[in-house]
């Protein structure tokens, strides 16, 4: 395993904001502290090539988690290891081989063009002259960064400072990728072009990709396999296809009746749930029957005029885990099946 966390912990003491009298006396008085547990009792674990998607609600601990994986912060508890490595303890052999975007922040030099930040780079990660030449045509032609090479990153837009950040992550070979929100705030089309690249680097250069986002189509799209986290607990660990089958069973199939018959449609195994005239929306699980026998049930008793049938959204099934919640231990017999 390329990557490799048991019981992962950290807490944060944080400040407490003190008002009113003794607010005003400041430090002359006791401070007090509150902890914030950002990550619990996370595990998991990540084998080489493999593209693994982290989705949760803003603050729980998504950030955190990347973060002690490339050895900015050192755990609170538990065990972290990469590469054969604890990245704390040994950041910058860590950093030659790992690369991290976060979407929020740029690792490139302001006012410098775009391509001064890239050299520089190759020092810092001591890139030999002939792998840079060789990784920067890649780079630039996958990223197609010739137009705004020259340009200052301050006036870049958000999806060519991405693409930009990208080959700042990538010019040095690095075996994994961490990828905090990479796509946050890009348009469709830059989006696309971001996803691209990514698949490209995991398919064809076998780079080890784990990305937090926000966007379930960003794991849709590139992830077989996908971590949800909330209040700093890991919920479930397994196959996009796997949540499908648990939890995505309902489906809805939605008939256009020839005529409008008054009251909600009698059908056996379904449930109407929703009605605008002729159109009827009705609820079934797919356990209990198949589209094909609801069809003709519905359609044995009602004309129809046309229908189609509703696939719940990855997007719904996984807002529902953050607000009903999945047992740690659920997640866990997941991540073993
Ligand atoms: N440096 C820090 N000091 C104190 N609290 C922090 C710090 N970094 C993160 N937190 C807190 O830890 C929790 C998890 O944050 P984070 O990992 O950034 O979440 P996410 O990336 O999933 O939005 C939040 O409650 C956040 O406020
Ligand atoms: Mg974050």
């Amino acid at each position: 395993m390329l990557i490799h966390v048991e019981r992962l912990e950290k807490t944060f003491r944080v400040a407490e904001q003190r008002s009113g009298l003794f607010g005003a006396m400041g430090s002359l008085v006791y401070r007090k502290y509150r902890l914030v547990r950002a990550v619990r009792d996370v595990s998991f674990a990540i084998g080489r090539g493999e593209m693994v998607g982290c989705v949760g609600p803003n603050g729980a601990g998504k950030s955190t988690t990347i973060k002690m994986l490339t050895g900015i912060l050192v755990p609170s508890a538990g065990h972290v290891e990469v590469l054969g490595m604890v990245p704390h303890q040994r950041r910058k052999k860590v950093a030659q081989r790992i690369g991290v975007v976060f979407g929020q922040r740029t690792q490139l030099w302001w006012d410098l063009p775009l391509i001064d930040s890239l050299e520089l780079l190759r020092y810092v990660y001591r890139v030999p002259a002939a792998r840079f030449l060789h990784n920067m045509a890649r780079l630039r032609d996958l990223l197609d960064l010739d137009s705004f090479l020259r340009t200052p990153v301050r006036q870049l837009s958000l999806g060519q400072r991405m693409r930009g950040d990208l080959a700042a992550a990538l010019l040095h070979d690095p075996e994994i990728v961490y990828l905090d929100e990479p796509t946050i705030g890009l348009d469709v089309v830059a989006k696309h072009r971001v996803r691209d690249f990514l698949r490209e680097m995991n398919r064809i250069h076998g780079v080890t990709v784990l990305l937090t986002t926000h966007d379930m189509a960003d794991v849709e799209q590139l992830c077989s396999r996908l971590l949800i986290i909330d209040h700093g607990t890991l919920l479930y660990d397994g196959t996009l296809d796997g949540i499908r089958d648990r939890l995505g069973t309902e489906r809805t199939l939605v008939v256009d009746l020839a005529e409008d018959v008054s009251g909600p449609l009698f059908v056996g195994c379904a449930r109407e749930v929703r009605a605008d005239g002729p159109r009827r929306w009705l609820q079934f699980n797919r356990l209990e029957a198949t589209a094909a026998e609801l069809i003709a049930e519905v359609a044995a008793s009602y004309p129809l005029h046309d229908l189609t049938i509703e696939e719940p959204d990855i997007e719904t099934i996984v807002r529902r885990i953050y607000e009903e919640g999945l047992s740690p231990l659920e997640a866990k017999r997941e991540a073993t099946l």
